[in-house]
């Protein structure tokens, strides 16, 4: 049944057929014998996952990965697949063109109309495992759901011993929002390309599909920019605490959005303005009304400095930014930040916002920002993310009223780095504790008081690094929380449930485990040891 690259669509509808059977008789299972197969443990819940009860697929040494002919898109999640498969079986698994019903087939044809941009179908019968989507994204996240589905050993990077067992099971899973975010701030304290790859693997496993990059704060600017070279030079050189900071060249960053592509994730890149702007005003001083640059800023606060709105080098400066970064960016939004803007009075915001946003259009992208960029009322395209303490945001509203999607972070549930409890060692609590049944306990889609359902864009978990300073720190904060709100992002309000979440959570822990997560052990989930 294999076909080469070069085969007919007609050879290769045949054998599809053949395979399609194949899944249909593995289906026809006695409804009698469900009740005692437990459904895989898979996190973010899937739509639908029946399972088939006395039915499992073992992968050997010689099974092979076919992907869909013609489809270099899809032969690249099958090199994915391979290449978190491959060192922890010993097996070669080749990739290879083509479907087969006795091994692992990705295939770009026959899958349910359901399963829209970013959703799959994955069949696991006695024969193989065959898993189908119309994008290459939708088979990206059924590998994703396969690798739950085999022993958490296979995230090894060193050979381990088998069997490689994947429990029999029909599953058609699509996600509930567009927007499936993590943010990290790589601004208080650096991260190096590595410890930001780590983090991209780790949400790539939960199906979350943006990372928002915050690039800049007060306390260093991180990404460099050709046409003012000191931002990064003096900018990038310290930190929270005073450490020696860091910064991405373009080189390093282009790697990185590359990285991030190949897992399907979006990289939004944030340069925050007209606040959280000292390390740039440190850099040059002709951005400050005065002429003066403040010394770098080392601490925590927030609130304190402004872009000089009444300048025209500043919108020199933001177009000169926003030209680079947009042609660093593969994706629609730029990120402007806008959030504590408190050194700036509301009507010099207003200005400021009002020459920003057409720059961002100027330069082919999107606006995103902080909510409370919505006091300058961007266009109706723009996308307002809610970090907000409370319910009621009439702002969101009459946003929502003009057209804006929502992404939703609010504070007290989404970010990674409030505290679990009084004793955790790391993060901050002004918006309180956030243990792990509080991070999933909402609903965004009805979060905010008189929100419509429809004009929630997704969610997503900030990061923000005060007290973060490498990645055990980091993964502390996000494990089990980032799979929490990963859940919230993808999965249909009919599966929230706590009780089978926490039970499902639990059995990540395995995984974490191989793959050295540093997470916490939150006393909420039933974790087996
Ligand atoms: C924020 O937490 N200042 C967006």
């Amino acid at each position: 049944m294999l076909l080469s690259e070069g085969a007919g669509r007609r050879g290769f509808g045949r054998a599809l057929a053949a395979l399609l059977f194949v899944g249909a008789v593995g289906a026809a299972v006695p409804a009698h014998a469900a009740p005692e197969t437990p459904l895989p443990h898979i996190v973010p819940a899937p739509v639908t996952a029946t399972p088939r009860p006395g039915v499992t697929f073992t992968l050997s040494a010689d099974t092979r990965i076919h992907t869909q002919p013609g489809s270099p898109a899809a032969k690249r999640v099958g090199e994915f697949l391979a290449g978190v498969l491959r060192p922890s079986t010993g097996y070669r698994l080749p990739v290879v063109p083509g479907a087969s019903g006795r091994h692992i087939s990705l295939l770009l044809v026959g899958a349910d109309a359901r399963v829209g941009e970013e959703g799959y179908q994955l069949d696991v019968t006695g024969r193989g495992v065959l898993v189908r989507a119309r994008t290459a994204a939708g088979l990206f996240a059924g590998v994703q759901t396969l690798r739950q589905l085999l022993p958490a050993k296979v995230e090894a990077k060193t050979k381990q011993r088998g069997p490689w067992t994947v429990p029999g099971v029909r599953v058609l899973d699509y996600p509930r929002y567009a927007h499936r975010g993590a943010m990290l701030d790589v601004a208080r304290h650096f991260f190096s390309v590595d410890e930001v790859k780590r983090y991209i693997d780790q949400i790539a496993l939960y199906k979350v599909n943006r990372l928002h990059l915050h690039l800049t704060d007060d306390q260093g600017w991180r990404l460099e920019i050709k046409s003012w070279p000191n931002l990064t030079a003096h900018g990038g050189s310290t930190e929270v605490g005073g450490g020696p900071g860091g910064f991405y060249t373009q080189e390093q960053y282009k790697d990185l959005v590359a990285y991030a592509a190949a897992r399907h994730i979006t990289v939004i890149p944030e340069i925050d303005m007209p606040g959280h702007t000292n390390a740039a005003l440190s850099s040059y001083p002709e951005l400050n009304c005065d002429g003066v640059a403040p010394p770098p800023y080392t601490g925590i606060e927030v609130g304190f400095s402004s872009l000089c709105i009444d300048k025209d080098i500043t919108y020199r400066f933001v177009d000169d930014v926003l030209r680079e970064v947009a042609a660093l960016t593969p994706g629609q939004y730029l990120h402007i930040g806008g959030d504590e803007a408190h050194a700036t009075t509301d009507p010099d915001f207003d200005l400021f916002m009002d020459k920003v946003l057409p720059l961002v259009a100027k330069h082919g992208k999107t606006a995103t920002g902080w909510h409370e960029f919505v006091k300058a009322g961007p266009p109706a395209s723009a996308v307002p993310q809610f970090w907000g303490t409370k319910t009621v945001a009439p702002d969101m509203v009459a946003a929502a009223e003009r057209g804006s999607e929502i992404v939703l972070s609010p504070a007290t549930k989404a970010y990674l780095d409030m505290k679990y409890d009084a004793d955790t060692k790391l993060g901050l609590s002004w918006a309180g504790y956030t243990d792990v049944q509080d991070a999933y306990d909402w609903n965004p889609g009805a979060y905010i008081e008189g929100l419509p359902a429809e004009a929630v864009r997704g969610v997503e978990a900030p990061l923000w690094s005060e007290t973060v300073t490498d990645s055990a720190d980091l993964e502390f904060l996000a494990f089990p929380r980032l799979p929490a709100i990963a859940e919230l992002g993808w999965s249909p309000w009919s599966t929230h449930d706590w009780e089978k979440f926490k039970v499902r959570l639990a059995a990540q822990a395995d995984r974490w485990d191989v793959m050295g997560v540093n997470y916490y052990a939150s006393p909420q989930v039933p974790w087996k040891k």
